[in-house]
This record gives C-alpha cells, sequence and structure tokens, in this order.
C-alpha cells in the first residue's frame, strides 16, 4: 500500500480553534504520556489550527530524524519563534543548521567540558558546603539556583552576587518556558509579556559580553562562540547572544535531574551504598574521563534522564511531505514531534523491560543500547542533526554533582508532599523535595 492510501493516526481535534491546545498546555506530560499509552507510535491531535502527530518509540524516531520527512522551520508558533529569535538552532535545517550546530558544538566539546569542569566541581562543593551545614534544605529551589549558577559561570562568566539575583534569572527561564506552551496573548502581567521583556534584557547583557570576548576570550562558551569559524563564517554578537539565551533556556531544566537522582538516592539505601562506594573510589578531582568512566555511576545518570520529569518531547517540526508511521500517513504540513519521556518510561512502546521502575542494573543487561532506545534529550547526532547539543555536558555536571552528593553525609526525605505538579517544564515537587543531611 501507498503512504497516500494509508489512514490517518488515530486521536482526537478538541474544541474549534484551540484544539487540545489547553490541555496539552496544563499537562504535557500527562497529555503526551495518555496519548501514546492509548494509541502507540503515532496519535493524532490539533493544537490551535494546526494539526498535529506525536510520534513515539524507536521506529518513529528514525521516521522524525529524517530531514526528507520532517523540518524544524516553522513548527514553533510565531510567538514561540519570536521569543528564540531568528536562526536560532532550533528552528533551522539542513546545511544552515550544521554549520550552526558546529559553531555550538565548539562551546560544548570535549576541550570545552575539561575547561568548564573545575568550575563546575568548586561551585558543586560550595553549595553542597552549605546545605550539609544547615542540615535541611529545600532541594527544589536550591537545584534550580545552582543549575543557573553553572551553566551562567560556563556560559558567560556571569557570577550573580546573591540568591535573590539567582532567583531573578530562574523566574526568568521559567517564563520564557510558560510562555512558549501558552497562548499568544502579550498581555500585562502574563508570562509572555514577562518572558519578553526578561529576553530583551538578557540578549543586551549576552550581546555586550559576546563583544567584550572577541578581544579578551576567556574560555567561556560565548568566547568559544566568538573565535569560531565554519566554513567562512562568523557569528555576529547579536547571533552569539541569542544561542547563549537559547543555551540558558535549554540548559534550565538540569535541577529536575538532581532532584530525581536525590530522591532515588534517598528511596534506595541499597544503590545508595554501592553508588557512595563507586564515588568514593574515584580521585578526588576526577577528570572527565575518570567521572565518563564511573561504572554503576554512570548508568544511575542514564536512568535518572530516562525517567524524570523534565522534558516530555523534542522541539515541534512540520511535514514536508506525508510518511508512514507505524502503518499510518502523518500527511504533509502537519505539525510534528517525538515523545521523549513516553518513549522511553511507557509499556508497550519503551524498548524496556518493566520500564515504568528505576533500575540501573539494566545498562549491563544490554537495554537502552539499540538505536533510538535511549534518548531522552531526542534522537539522531548532534553534530548532524537535531539530538540536544547537551547531551555530555550534562552527563558531566550529572557525575560530579552526584560524586558530590555520595561524598557527603547520608541523604533522606523529612515527611512531605512528594507528588509533582505536571503543569511546569520540569515538573516540580509539590513539597519542595525538603532533603536532611545526617
Ligand atoms: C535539562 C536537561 C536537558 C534536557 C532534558 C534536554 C533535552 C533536549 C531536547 C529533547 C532537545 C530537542 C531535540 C530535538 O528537537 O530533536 C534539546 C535540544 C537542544 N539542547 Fe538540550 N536538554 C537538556 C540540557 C541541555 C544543556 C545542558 C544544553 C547545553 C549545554 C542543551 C543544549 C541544547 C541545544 C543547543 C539544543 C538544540 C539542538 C538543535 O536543534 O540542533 N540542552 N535538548
Amino acid at each position: 500500500m501507498s503512504v497516500e492510501q494509508l489512514p490517518l493516526p488515530e486521536g482526537s481535534s478538541g474544541w474549534p480553534l484551540v484544539g487540545e491546545a489547553l490541555a496539552f498546555g496544563a499537562n504535557p506530560f500527562g497529555f503526551i504520556g495518555d496519548r501514546v499509552a492509548r494509541h502507540g507510535a503515532v496519535t493524532r491531535s490539533r493544537l490551535l489550527d494546526k494539526d498535529l502527530a506525536i510520534l513515539a518509540g524507536p521506529d518513529a524516531a528514525a521516521a522524525f530524524i529524517d530531514e526528507a520527512n520532517v523540518m524544524r522551520a516553522g513548527g514553533l508558533p510565531p510567538h514561540a519563534a519570536a521569543l528564540f529569535g531568528a536562526g536560532v538552532v532550533n528552528q533551522i535545517d539542513a546545511e544552515a543548521h550544521r554549520r550552526r550546530k558546529l559553531h555550538l558544538m565548539r562551546a560544548l566539546d570535549a576541550h570545552a567540558l575539561t575547561h568548564y569542569l573545575p568550575e563546575i566541581r568548586s561551585r558543586i562543593r560550595a553549595r553542597l558546603a552549605r546545605w550539609v551545614a544547615a542540615r535541611e534544605i529545600g532541594l527544589q529551589d536550591e537545584c534550580i539556583r545552582l543549575t543557573l549558577e553553572l551553566t551562567l559561570a560556563n556560559f558567560a562568566s556571569i557570577a550573580p552576587d546573591s540568591d535573590a539575583e539567582l532567583d531573578r534569572w530562574a523566574r526568568g527561564y521559567q517564563d520564557f518556558g510558560k510562555a512558549l506552551f501558552g497562548l499568544p496573548l502579550p498581555l500585562p502581567g502574563t508570562p509572555l509579556a514577562r518572558a519578553r521583556a526578561f529576553t530583551q534584557d538578557a540578549l543586551a547583557t549576552f550581546g555586550r559580553i559576546a563583544d567584550a570576548r572577541r578581544t579578551t576570550p576567556n574560555g567561556d562558551a560565548a568566547s568559544r562562540l566568538a573565535a569560531s569559524e565554519v566554513d567562512g563564517e562568523r557569528l555576529t554578537s547579536a547571533d552569539i547572544a541569542r544561542e547563549l539565551q537559547h543555551l540558558q533556556f535549554a540548559a534550565a531544566g538540569m535541577w529536575g535531574w538532581f532532584g530525581h537522582g536525590a530522591k532515588a538516592l534517598a528511596d534506595d539505601a541499597a544503590l545508595a551504598g554501592r553508588l557512595r562506594a563507586v564515588a568514593a573510589a574515584l580521585p578526588d578531582d576526577p577528570s572527565p574521563r575518570d567521572l565518563l568512566q564511573a561504572g554503576e555511576l554512570v548508568d544511575f545518570v542514564r536512568e535518572v534522564k530516562r525517567l524524570a520529569l523534565v522534558i516530555p518531547m523534542t522541539a515541534v517540526g512540520i511535514a514536508k511531505r506525508d510518511f508512514a508511521v507505524a502503518g499510518r500517513r502523518v500527511p504533509q504540513g502537519w505539525l510534528v514531534l517525538w515523545a521523549t519521556l513516553a518513549s522511553h518510561g511507557t509499556p508497550g512502546i519503551a524498548p524496556y523491560t518493566a520500564p515504568e521502575r528505576f533500575d540501573p542494573g539494566r545498562y549491563a543487561r544490554g537495554e537502552g543500547a539499540a538505536a533510538h532506545h535511549f534518548a531522552p534529550q531526542g534522537p539522531g547526532e548532534a553534530l548532524t542533526g537535531h539530538r540536544c547539543g547537551g547531551v555530555e555536558y550534562s552527563t558531566l555536571v550529572l557525575l560530579q554533582f552526584f560524586t558530590e552528593l555520595l561524598r557527603a553525609p547520608v541523604l533522606s526525605l523529612p515527611a512531605q508532599d512528594l507528588t509533582q505538579d505536571m503543569s511546569g517544564i520540569p515538573a516540580r515537587w509539590r513539597g519542595g523535595l525538603r532533603v536532611r543531611f545526617d
């Protein structure tokens, strides 16, 4: 049967004008997870006036990353595209994307990561020392601050001098995320209006930094982007500012992984005990290589990335032509996304044994190794495709974070509400994820 003869995916279109945009925006994890559980590898939905195909699982991932099937330009609604700005890596295709990604990966390659690691380590240690001294803290807010502290330092050498200033950045990226998923109404006081004002300020700051790094580079991501040349092309300071704003936003969710992993350690004393031995056996100041070879700790980080409620989907693209997924036709012009979380955790679709169980041992048994089985930061290749550019950076940050946490006094969770509010990205622990160090 030719693609044109295949039936459309099953699913629903929601209400006139809004489609299912309100339900999607209110809980994207739940919305996508529910559709994948009900319909499998491909589901039809509708966001405002656009049909949407939600893809899931490894075979659908292969169809999604085929540039003949899906392009990124035009995938985001205009208000969301404008927030990122024209020409940013997540909205371009083909040659222009390949060049831009090569520039970006110069700020995230092995040399850059080796340069960033000492700063990552010393900032994690300083914050952790304060947590241990306080004995009991709200880990969620602290990890939101820590994430920004690390990425602002590594990418732009910005060192906010107070938690209040870090909180201001955090609110900015939270509004940015809400605005992407919300309705395009920039009324005063809405997340979109606040995100626009915040972005204007941030772009001005990053633009000044990019200018300064052209004459006095210091090894941060801004310096590496200012020095980068690909096929004779250099980035302007405005390009660099927009890419730094995108990088900061993309990285801002790492706190969700810190929290998920810390909770997993508190929940499983035997696992924590084994991992404490791994952390103790590492050199005091491990190199990237030491960390990446830390056996069970690496598998622990993989399992955290697989299951945490950090991001439910890839960026949204557009079908360039009719193509087939699981015997259904995704028509040209439909919006298309691949479900990251549901592809890893939904029984029947996720290629894992008991996929909902937190079990780092599964990787030693060979799970996750086949193509697109493990792609919590998007399927495909970082250099030639749209896979997250921060996979190695975030892995290194997580390995260093958990190494330090496992060397600290034992962590436990006092009685609290441990449910998660899934209206934001990442999902938030309603009780703030309070932890004790004893
Ligand atoms: C919270 C942790 C993170 C998660 C869950 C995550 C996940 C993702 C996902 C799902 C995508 C879209 C992939 C696609 O559309 O096919 C993406 C893109 C991207 N991420 Fe991440 N990411 C994280 C952290 C980071 C960090 C730390 C950085 C930078 C250091 C980063 C940089 C990027 C970039 C540059 C892209 C755009 C790639 C492109 O369009 O070519 N991300 N990420």
